[in-house]
């Protein structure tokens, strides 16, 4: 056969462009397109179906231990089967550096966790905690340059935030080295003051997690992050986004000109702040930061999503057993404090997009390639290589039936969480063939992939990291006074 693989009559959906045709697979990337003559050793007809990029998710915790030290319910294996069978070829996990850790130190650990279970392909965004001279003089400019192009900084998060003057610092490195940087926004002191008094009262209770974390508690930090970015004239992305004047700060950043980018996450489109409002400590199982809201904020993240404010939806697979050894539910141990923060969403991810976006009218099917796969491959440096579907590309691969209709069950989802915030939801259209470079990985329910198979892909330094050339006023000044921290 001239191809090891033919999808015949596929209705073929990027960002950019539909067409009705054939896609041949060779040496798992993609040979040809449109009406393929030659024979694969293998045809799948495709016919009533759409053939989406596979996804790309760029916002996932994976055998990763939160800034409280808990570990992450999944693993390589179990992280990475449970995207594959939700349509998504590709995630970009941290690697994460807590206070004290040598970056190149994390970076292997984490290759040594993936490398034996991962079955579809995977980068790695560094988490950056503890900006030492080290770290921004020599590991991360090295770093970058081995293909770990972006990274996440925390605004809060006791063991994780940086200070304003930190991120400057990170912010100017990423400016001259080609990185990019994703911002956790929330204001940590608003957090902690609010979080003191509530627990001051006894309001100890999980959904007082949703009221800690106060709107305008991520209005201000996504406010003062853009800020800090444009000082220094470095592009910037908001991850996790929630919050109604928050997202509008992002659109009239944009509207200026500004590089700052966008991103969101089912939670925040499915879920509200009431869902942690359950008796006794079950609403831990919906804790995420920023917590969900109200439907009003979901109406306004929707509106990102239609828009362009938001280039990425992502997961934010932050997964934490409820009863982690039948005892302690997401660490909660007295307060809402110590509660593991994070929701799992790796598997739910698109088909959620696809059933509340795209069947619904909301969004279309080129917005929903681009905000679940082709955007992030464009933003982190690895596009066209991931993220979508032309000739030379890797054959990552979702085929789509949209007639599809699923009631969400924990007990037939794949990760190791132990439950899903999302239980009992109807979904109609679902990933039924996922294809990793060229393999077919999941059909009809059934998983065909070894422990790892999936590779590492270095990163470019992404377009999005080019700065406009335009710092403030007085930091253009600096090089005249023999600083130049930019350049
Ligand atoms: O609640 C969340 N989002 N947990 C995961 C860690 C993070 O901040 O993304
Ligand atoms: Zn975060
Ligand atoms: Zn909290
Ligand atoms: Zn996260």
């Amino acid at each position: 056969p001239a191809y090891d693989l033919v999808i015949r009559n596929a209705r073929i959906v990027t960002a950019e462009h539909a067409a009705e045709g054939d896609i041949a697979i060779k040496d798992g990337a993609i040979a040809a397109l449109g009406r393929v003559a030659g024979d694969g050793a293998r045809e799948i007809d495709a016919a009533g179906k759409f053939v989406l990029p596979g996804g790309v998710d760029s916002h996932v915790h994976v055998e990763q231990r939160s800034g409280m030290g808990i570990m992450c319910a999944d693993d390589f294996y179990t992280g990475t089967v449970s995207a594959a069978y939700g349509g998504t070829t590709t995630i970009i996990p941290f690697a994460a550096q807590h206070r004290g850790m040598s970056l190149r130190k994390v970076v292997q650990d984490y290759h040594e966790a993936a490398t034996p279970k991962a079955v579809i392909d995977y980068a790695f965004h560094l988490i950056v905690s503890d900006p030492t001279e080290q770290v921004l003089g020599q590991e991360l400019p090295a770093l970058i340059r081995d293909g770990y192009t972006s990274f996440k900084i925390y605004m809060t998060y006791e063991a994780l935030k940086v200070s304003d003057y930190q991120m400057l610092d990170i912010l100017a490195l990423a400016r001259r080295e080609g990185a990019l940087v994703m911002v956790h926004a929330e204001n940590h002191d608003m957090i902690q003051w609010l979080a003191h008094h509530l627990v001051d009262q006894g309001h100890v209770a999980p959904r007082y997690h949703a009221i800690a974390h106060a709107r305008v508690a991520e209005a201000e930090a996504t406010n003062r992050a853009i800020a800090l970015a444009r000082l220094v004239d470095a592009p910037m992305l908001i991850v996790h986004m929630s919050e109604i004047e928050a997202i509008d700060t992002v659109r009239q950043a944009r509207a200026r000109g500004l590089k700052i980018f966008a991103e969101t996450c089912p939670q925040y489109i499915a879920l509200t702040g009431d869902d942690l409002d359950k008796p006794d400590v079950q609403g831990a199982m919906w804790c995420c930061s920023p917590p969900p809201r109200d439907s009003a904020a979901q109406e306004a993240v929707w509106a990102g999503l239609k828009d362009g404010t938001f280039d990425v939806f992502s997961s934010d697979h932050a997964p934490y057993q409820f009863n982690e050894g039948g005892k302690i539910p997401k660490g909660l141990t007295t307060t809402f404090k110590e509660m593991a923060n994070g929701v799992p969403g790796l598997e739910l991810r698109l088909p959620l997009l696809f059933s509340e976006g795209v069947q619904t009218g909301r969004i279309d099917l080129h917005r929903f390639a681009a905000l679940s796969s082709t955007n992030h491959a464009r933003l982190y440096g690895l596009y066209p290589r991931k993220g979508t579907i032309a000739v030379g590309s890797d054959a990552d691969l979702a085929i789509w039936d949209p007639q599809r209709q699923v009631t969400v069950r924990w007990a037939d989802l794949h990760d190791n969480v132990g439950y899903s915030p999302y239980e009992g939801r109807q979904i109609t259209g679902w990933p039924t063939t996922v294809i990793s470079r060229g393999r077919v990985v999941v059909e009809n329910g059934k998983l065909d992939a070894a422990r790892g198979s999936g590779r590492f892909l270095r990163c470019e330094s992404p377009d999005a990291s080019r700065p406009l050339g335009k710092p403030a006023p007085e930091m253009a000044k600096m090089g005249a006074f023999g600083v130049r921290p930019l350049f």
